[in-house]
This record gives C-alpha cells, sequence and structure tokens, in this order.
C-alpha cells in the first residue's frame, strides 16, 4: 500500500490496531459534529496562488514559544498514547526528536515523563491536567522540571469529561471486559498483540507508584475520574504558573473573551483547540475561532491552534491567519498505529512536504514570511 497522505495511515491504522483502541483516537464526544467541522472548516479558507516569483530555497524553520522548530508544528499530548502501539510515547517523542518538532507528553501517558527523557536528548513539553490533588499537581509539576522540560502546557477544556458514543459501544474501559467482542478485536491483531506482549509498559507511570491506592488499571481508571477538578479556575492557573516558572502554554482556549483573561495569567503562549471535538460538541471549529482569538489577542502573547489538521496545506492556512504553530493529534496516532516510530516519521514527512510545495505555490520561500496577505478573498 503507498503511502501518500494522512488517510493512508488512518486506512493502515484501522487494519493494525484493534477496534476500541482505534476508534478511541479517531472518535469525537457525542455527534461529533465539532470534530468533524474541525476538518471540513479549513477547506473554507482559500490560499492564493503566485506565479513567476522566486520559489527557491526555502525555508520552514521557525520558532514556537522562541524554540526552534523545524516546521511549525509540535506533537500534541495525547493520552494512552501506548494503546496505539507498544512503547508509543517512546516511539513518538523519538521521532518528533529526530523530524526537529516538540513533543508534548500528557499528563495520562502509559510510558512515565522519566522514561521518555531517558530515551530522548532533547528536551519534552509536558501537559499537565489540574487534578483536586494539588499535591499531585505539584510533584508532577516538580519531576517534569527534573526531566529537564523546556515548555508546560496547562490544559484547561477538561474539567470534566464529554461522553464518546464508540468508547461505551466497544466497551473501552479499564481493564477491558473480555467477551466474543472485544476477544475477536484482539485475536484478528496478531502483530499488535504481539509487540503489547513484547512490552515492559502496561502502566501509567505518572501516576502508578505516585498516588497509594492507584496499583492497576481499575483503581487508575476510578482516581482520575475523581480527579478531574470542576472547581477549576483562574486562580488555580496562576498557582501553577508559580510552582512551575517556567515557559507556560495554555491549552484550550477557543472564545476571545478567554484569551483576553489568559494574557493577564503572565502565560507564553495559547492553543485555540476544542480539544479534538472530544469535548464541547457544538462548539466552533479551532481553525474557524483562530482569527476572533487572534484579534482579541492583538499580539500580546504567540496563539497556536489544533484540532482538524491532516494537510501541509492546513498548516499553511493557519499559519496565513496569524498562528505561530499548530499541533497534530490524530494525524501521528495514526502513523504509530500503523508503523510503529516510523509511521510517526512518515506523518510528519507527509505535512512537511504538503507544506513545503503548497507555501511555494504561494510564491513564498520562508515560512516566517506567511501571513493574510497569502488568503485569497
Ligand atoms: C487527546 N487530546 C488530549 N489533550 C490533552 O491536553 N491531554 C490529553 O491527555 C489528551 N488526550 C487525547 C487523546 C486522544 C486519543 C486524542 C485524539 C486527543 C487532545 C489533543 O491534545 C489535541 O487537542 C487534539 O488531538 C487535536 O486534534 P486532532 O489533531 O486530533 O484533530
Amino acid at each position: 500500500m503507498k503511502i501518500l497522505e494522512i488517510n493512508d495511515l488512518k486506512r493502515l491504522a484501522q487494519k493494525r490496531v484493534p477496534k476500541m483502541f482505534f476508534d478511541y483516537a479517531d472518535s469525537g464526544s457525542f455527534t461529533e459534529g465539532t470534530y468533524r467541522a474541525n476538518e471540513s472548516d479549513f477547506e473554507k479558507i482559500k490560499l492564493r496562488q503566485r506565479v513567476a516569483v522566486d520559489m527557491s530555497n526555502r525555508s520552514l524553520a521557525t520558532t514556537m514559544i522562541g524554540q526552534d522548530v523545524s516546521m511549525p508544528l509540535a506533537i500534541a499530548p495525547t493520552g494512552s498514547t501506548g494503546m496505539q502501539h507498544a512503547d508509543g510515547e517512546i516511539l513518538a517523542a523519538q521521532a518528533s526528536e529526530e523530524f526537529g518538532v516538540p513533543y508534548t507528553l500528557s499528563t495520562m501517558s502509559i510510558c512515565s515523563l522519566e522514561d521518555v527523557a531517558a530515551a530522548t536528548t532533547k528536551p519534552l513539553w509536558f501537559q499537565l491536567y489540574v487534578m483536586k490533588d494539588r499535591d499531585f499537581n505539584k510533584r508532577l509539576i516538580e519531576r517534569a522540571k527534573a526531566a529537564g522540560c523546556s515548555a508546560l502546557v496547562l490544559t484547561l477544556d477538561l474539567q470534566i469529561l464529554a461522553q464518546r458514543h464508540k468508547d461505551l459501544r466497544n466497551g473501552l474501559k479499564a481493564p477491558p471486559e473480555i467477551n466474543l467482542n472485544t476477544f475477536l478485536q484482539f485475536a484478528t491483531r496478531p502483530r499488535w498483540c504481539w509487540q503489547m506482549l513484547q512490552t515492559k509498559r502496561h502502566q501509567f507511570g505518572n501516576i502508578y507508584g505516585h498516588i497509594k491506592d492507584v496499583t492497576d488499571l481499575a483503581s487508575l481508571h476510578e482516581w482520575s475520574a475523581k480527579q478531574f477538578d470542576e472547581t477549576l479556575s483562574w486562580q488555580d492557573v496562576e498557582w501553577i504558573k508559580e510552582q512551575w516558572d517556567g515557559p507556560l502554554i495554555l491549552k484550550g482556549i477557543l472564545d476571545p473573551e478567554d484569551a483576553q483573561i489568559a494574557i493577564k495569567t503572565g502565560t507564553d503562549a495559547i492553543i485555540v483547540s476544542n480539544h479534538g471535538g472530544r469535548q464541547l460538541d457544538g462548539a466552533h471549529s479551532a481553525i474557524s475561532m483562530l482569527p476572533r482569538v487572534l484579534d482579541a489577542v492583538q499580539g500580546d502573547i504567540e496563539v497556536h491552534m489544533d484540532g482538524g489538521v491532516r494537510t501541509g496545506i492546513d498548516i499553511m492556512r493557519a499559519r496565513a491567519l496569524g498562528a505561530q504553530g499548530v499541533y497534530i493529534g490524530r494525524p501521528y496516532l495514526y502513523g504509530l498505529g500503523a508503523m510503529g516510530k516510523q509511521g510517526v516519521t512518515k506523518s510528519l514527512e507527509i505535512l512537511a512536504k504538503e507544506l513545503d510545495t503548497t507555501m511555494a505555490l504561494c510564491g513564498e520561500r520562508d515560512i516566517n514570511d506567511v501571513g493574510l496577505h497569502n488568503i485569497a478573498e
């Protein structure tokens, strides 16, 4: 099978990863309307084609929060990444490092932050969920500092968890119930089962061993369901900022008013995001909110975005509108499920190639020169 676009990786992942885990990645909340809009709204943004301008010697290199990136993209934090492929977090972090883009490790990752940091040489970004147990947050921040993380991504749009119908229908729970349906899902994916049997990492290393009473998947499930903090406020964000005392990115800002409040916290950047359509179904797509948020921010802080980026053309659109960079979630997860580390590299190669071609056909040689003038009326 020829792998030419992200959708090819998606099809291959669907064949190789047990249905309940593929669906876990490939789903949005409730009707999935916002999930679909995240992707389809990109197509509404038209780029200006320019001709007879020198398109030689192109460069996609730029910075995100002042850190060098080989293209304006970072890997988004995704929980339970090791479900797509054994040691998934380590493989994805290594592929990102080799490609020169930041990897953001989720609080809910299977590999621990120390294990991922030990398997890479460049600093990771670490994503934090605010848990009711503030002591846990504090200790996690200390661990992120000790592991040399160069940015903290604080996610604000998951105070409660929206429902994903596919997960419930598939019986995705911890530990999975074994019945004929789930048994068949595993039995038809022997390659996946084989790599899972080889790895020693069937643990949520940021939590196991660090929280008394969380010793297995069932107790982890119970603990995390109770731990997301419904009372989270902007004061908590300030508290986290003080504890961390390093580059901070606030994730899950979709509303211009929230963006203005975010600036007051002293954050370095925000990510315009609706959690990839996994939380507020019925919200606008992230790309359609980007111009409004940029307008509210007025250049005071960096604005990043995620949700629905599936091509390099989409990256060009987001960058032309004014985002300093984008994040990808599912595109790299498909790559990981399809071909492990090589698949993550492939997803990055595909996006970089598409971005490079698109930028050239817009008459630009340097990604740093891309802007609103590249958007067609
Ligand atoms: C996520 N996302 C997410 N975000 C976060 O801050 N912490 C997390 O642990 C997770 N977990 C997670 C799991 C899976 C399977 C997915 C698909 C997403 C949201 C993620 O960071 C990002 O906002 C979206 O994935 C972006 O949308 P696309 O690129 O997947 O369309």
